[in-house]
């Protein structure tokens, strides 16, 4: 009970308030009605218009300054108030907007932890989600392990209406399910904005994401250059990541389109910052390069047969339509770069005459204003160098 009535500071002050007011109010009355008792009978010597006044020299003179310096006090208060009151009035509003904006994190962070962790992770760091793939007519195909990708850089690739269509509605042909109440999911508008302001709590900074970018780059390196030289230990292998991105990263280099492709298919963050996972098929489970994807084929021979997976085919297209004659439908190079750099917009034409749905992520970091209380670090995911050996390699395939 006490722990109940003394639960915060606010109260007790409060409640020890209420208490004085209630002892002087009972003060007040048992005096009151003690003088009130004594009186019966003598109001001639007590009655208050019987008293003697004061004389019209200090009515005048004492008396008359005295309330007007009381009066002159209690003017000095209002006016000092009043403008005290506005001056604190912003701060007031944002310590109430500050204070909306943690309690929807708060519960944001638990709806995330009821609904997501279990695919994306803690903290939405990312993690797998198994999935049984079924051909055309809901036969078994495969059991696999799709990758579900980080959160941490989401509101840097889309904007919070994206984000808010992608948890309303899921994504069609991977584990992603619906959420929201539009596309048929258990949780309100509501619950979904609270969702979206947890994610913007949890985005990572624009360094933290450039290191994501370079540990998915350099994880590629090293298999190329262990490759080319198996004797590599320790040190040597990390000075020959270094030596080989150095001149890969050239655009003169014969290992230009190679650089392009590691990006493209950048496994950090659970493929979070690549391309693959929504052009490649079987990317996000598994076909990642012509050997692994011809592992799986082996492991699960329905794939092929029910043409679900035929074989290690890069940008051939999934969530996101084939690359293959990207360079037909974007006449120059540089209109493709931008493309890339800032995704696609609903109901917004790009290349030649394709319609954007807003499915596709920008990745040069996102400029357009957020309407939100709040902050948000949007971070640019790839640099103009690295779209622009990206789209050379999506130009070649
Ligand atoms: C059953 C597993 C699963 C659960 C549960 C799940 N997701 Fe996903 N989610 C995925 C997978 C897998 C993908 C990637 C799909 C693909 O390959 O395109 C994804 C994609 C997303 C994306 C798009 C990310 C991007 O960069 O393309 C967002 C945003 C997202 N999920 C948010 C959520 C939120 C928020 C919740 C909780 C309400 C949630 N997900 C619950 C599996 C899941
Ligand atoms: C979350 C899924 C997703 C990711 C990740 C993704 N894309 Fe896309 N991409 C799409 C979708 C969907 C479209 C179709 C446009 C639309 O629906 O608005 C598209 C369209 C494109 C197009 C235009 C293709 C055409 O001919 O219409 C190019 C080029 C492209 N993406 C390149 C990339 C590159 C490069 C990356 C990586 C840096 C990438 N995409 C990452 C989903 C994705």
């Amino acid at each position: 009970m006490t722990t109940l009535l003394f639960a915060s500071t606010q109260r007790t002050v409060g409640w020890v308030l209420v208490s004085i007011v209630l002892v002087g109010m009972g003060v007040y009355l048992l005096f009151n009605f003690r003088i009130g008792k004594r009186e019966v009978g003598s109001e001639i010597e007590l009655a208050p218009n019987r008293v003697r006044h004061a004389d019209d020299d200090q009515l005048e003179t004492r008396l008359l300054d005295r309330n007007l310096a009381w009066s002159l006090v209690t003017l000095t208060v209002v006016s000092l108030v009043l403008p005290l009151y506005w001056l604190m009035e912003p701060a007031r509003q944002d310590n109430a907007a500050y204070g909306w904006v943690k309690r929807f994190e708060k519960r944001g962070a638990n709806n995330f932890e009821e609904a997501c962790v279990s695919c994306h992770g803690p903290g939405g760091v990312g993690g797998v989600a198994s999935y049984t793939l079924t051909d055309a007519d809901g036969g078994f195909v495969a059991q696999v392990e799709w990758k579900a990708p980080a959160l941490t850089t989401v509101l840097s690739r889309f904007d919070e209406s994206e984000v808010k269509h992608i948890l309303d509605y899921g994504r069609p042909g991977t584990p992603m399910p619906a959420w929201g109440l539009p596309g048929g999911g258990p949780l309100t508008s509501q619950q979904v904005h609270q969702l979206i302001v947890y994610l913007r709590s949890i985005q990572l900074s624009p360094d933290e994401a450039a290191v994501e970018v370079q540990s998915g780059l350099r994880a590629g390196a090293r298999a190329i250059v262990t490759t080319a030289d198996p004797t590599l230990t320790g040190d040597a292998v990390d000075a020959a990541i270094d030596a080989w991105l150095a001149q890969a990263a050239d655009p003169a280099s014969d290992d230009y389109l190679r650089y392009g492709e590691l990006l493209f298919n950048n496994p950090a963050a659970q493929g979070a910052n690549a391309c693959a996972r929504c052009h490649t098929p079987g990317f996000s489970y598994g076909a990642s390069g012509p050997e692994a994807t011809a592992q799986l084929m082996a492991e699960w021979p329905r794939l092929a047969e029910a043409g679900v997976l035929t074989g290690y085919r890069s940008g051939a297209g999934h969530v996101g339509p084939s690359l293959q004659g990207s360079e037909t439908h974007f006449p120059t190079v540089g209109g493709q770069e931008d493309f890339v750099r800032t995704g696609s917009e609903v109901g917004t034409g790009y290349g030649n005459a394709r319609s954007g749905t807003g499915a596709m992520p920008g990745f040069g970091g996102r400029t357009d204003d957020l309407d939100v209380i709040g902050t948000v670090v949007r971070s640019p995911i790839l640099t103009p160098e690295q779209i622009a050996a990206i789209v050379a390699y999506e130009r070649s395939l």
